[in-house]
């Protein structure tokens, strides 16, 4: 069984004449910016082989392909999770098909805790790096040598070139883009309180459940990334509110017109770049 073979060529049927060079995946409460994509194909997750319906809410489940302004985009409106039982091997099969369908740039988003004492929900924040406390990673097995090497370099897993990218729209935009560590773990359960002292002390900004292997994934595969992480809430014990998933969602919604106007031309910035 090959999992990306499959999936890449029943997308690739679908593309006609598109040629995405820059993927997009959305995170919880993020799926919106889908909507901005001109003249899109929309593939259910269901019907892509080895890909499943996702299992959590704020997340939809659909790949659309198409262009914003003259960048082609392909946008993964919603992810697969570790927690939810996946393989990490589907957890970043979208990745990997990206790569294969020729996108060169990708961009992560996600929901997060704050745990920086700057932060204040609603916040957006450019990964300059991540910590993987997953205690997994997606590239562990037998290597693919035409993915990647079997030890990938991770010193510039988030591209510098492209989070400057995103700070100068950012300014333009008179929008406050801040920059962070974010620490993966694998939830589901939200961190206790003592968790989120230690990922502080470890230098982690923000703490959440995904994009660490998708991350991985990419640059293995040599995809540039960057990503921008949607803070829903302070972590556990930063601030004394109890944590839940729909407040997650309605934060994400709150700050929606601001994350879809940078990444929208962040895109188009980016389809300039080599
Ligand atoms: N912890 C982990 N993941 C998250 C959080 C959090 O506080 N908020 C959104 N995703």
């Amino acid at each position: 069984m090959n999992k990306i073979k499959d999936a890449t060529d029943f997308i690739k049927e679908k593309l006609g004449s598109k040629r995405p060079t820059i993927g997009v995946i959305l995170g919880s409460g993020l799926g919106s910016f889908a909507d901005k994509v001109q003249d899109p194909i929309i593939i259910d997750y269901n019907e892509i082989p080895h890909f499943h319906a996702t299992t959590v809410k704020g997340h939809s489940g659909k790949l659309v392909i198409g262009s914003i302004g003259e960048a082609q985009v392909a946008v993964f409106q919603g992810r697969f999770h570790y927690y939810e039982g996946h393989e990490l091997d589907t957890v970043v099969l979208p990745v990997r098909v990206l790569a294969k369908i020729g996108c060169k740039k990708l961009i992560l988003t996600n929901a997060a805790g704050g745990i920086n004492s700057e932060y204040s929900p609603g916040d957006l924040v450019c990964l300059t790096d991540h910590i993987n406390l997953t205690g997994s990673n997606p590239l562990i097995g037998k290597n693919n040598d035409e993915l990647g090497v079997r030890f990938p370099d991770m010193s510039e897993a988030y591209s510098s070139k492209l989070a400057s990218l995103l700070f100068d729209i950012a300014n333009e935009m008179d929008l406050n883009l801040k920059a962070g560590v974010y620490a993966g773990v694998l939830g589901p359960s939200y961190e206790t309180p003592a968790e989120i002292q230690m990922l502080k002390v470890l230098g982690a900004d923000m703490v959440g459940m995904s994009t660490v292997p998708e991350s991985i994934a990419a640059n293995h595969a040599g995809l540039q990334v960057c990503a921008v992480s949607c803070i829903t809430n302070l972590a556990a014990g930063i601030s004394k509110e109890k944590l839940d998933h729909d407040d997650v969602k309605d934060v994400a919604n709150q700050v929606i017109t601001p994350f879809t106007k940078l990444l929208e031309r962040a895109v188009i910035e980016m389809e300039k770049l080599n």
